[in-house]
């Protein structure tokens, strides 16, 4: 694990957004595994500059996003969909057909877990996946479990991600109780991990996702073990691993 210390959150952004921005200039048919929340918001809005100022072509990119809730259909304005067409796809030239988010409408949890992992697998798996990290070591909606999951599940999310999350909905109600998550066999699949946290709400995560035990109570642990790993993170987030 390569572990990048940023100044801030803009500074975190600019790093992240930098070594995306090498993937594609270097393969501009690559795969990205993309995360949402509010992390890589700084980090889209930077690719957004690059691809305005001619920097960057998505046209041949293509996208696997790590999850998505469950219950919400792709244009309701709470999906992981409609947040990457607000927060990236509709600023760039990336061909919609190419980017993926599992179908959150869909009742069939196995069937769309089953046809999620088929197409990442037929894609190759991303060339780099970038992630968030949660307050409780989450990576995608892998929560805190007694075993490492291994393709693309549905999750029951745990009080502590759904109070997380609530900032974002009106009242903790509205957030569902249920995910389609991309699994950790699929993560660890991806040749590069790029994972960006901040602020210190994030510090023990980051502290056990980094030196503690591998072990899945603190699912991101398991990214001790990928070959190509880079954390970046600002000074907030990682205060408890000096
Ligand atoms: C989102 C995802 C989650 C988030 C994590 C951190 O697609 O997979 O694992 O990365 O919950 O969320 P923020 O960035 O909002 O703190």
């Amino acid at each position: 694990m390569r572990i990048v210390h940023a100044a801030d959150y803009e500074d975190m952004s600019r790093k992240a957004a930098n070594l995306i921005a090498a993937q594609v200039v270097m393969d501009p048919c690559c795969v990205l595994g993309l995360a949402t929340g509010s992390t890589p918001i700084g980090t889209y809005q930077n690719l957004i500059k690059a691809y305005e100022a001619g920097d960057l072509d998505f046209s041949q990119v293509s996208t696997y996003n790590l999850d998505e809730y469950c219950g919400l259909s792709h244009d309701d304005p709470q999906s992981y969909h409609y947040f990457m067409k607000e927060n990236l796809f509709d600023h760039i030239n990336i061909d919609q057909a190419n980017t993926h988010v599992p179908d959150g409408s869909n009742p069939d949890a196995e069937a769309t877990c089953a046809e999620y992992d088929r197409i990442v697998e037929e894609a190759g798996y991303p060339d780099l996946q970038l992630l968030g990290i949660g307050n409780n070591g989450h990576i995608g909606f892998n929560e805190p479990d007694t075993c490492f999951s291994k393709g693309t599940h549905c999750v029951d999310l745990t009080e502590s991600t759904i109070e997380a999350n609530s900032r974002l909905f009106d009242n903790i109600e509205d957030v569902p109780r249920q995910a389609y998550t991309m699994g950790i066999h699929t993560i660890m699949n991806a040749y590069m991990v790029l994972v960006i946290a901040n602020g210190e709400k994030k510090a023990q995560a980051v502290h056990d996702m980094c030196f503690g035990p591998i072990q899945p109570s603190c699912p991101a642990s398991i990214l001790q073990l990928h070959p190509n790993c880079v954390v970046i993170a600002d000074d907030a987030a990682l205060s408890l691993c000096k």
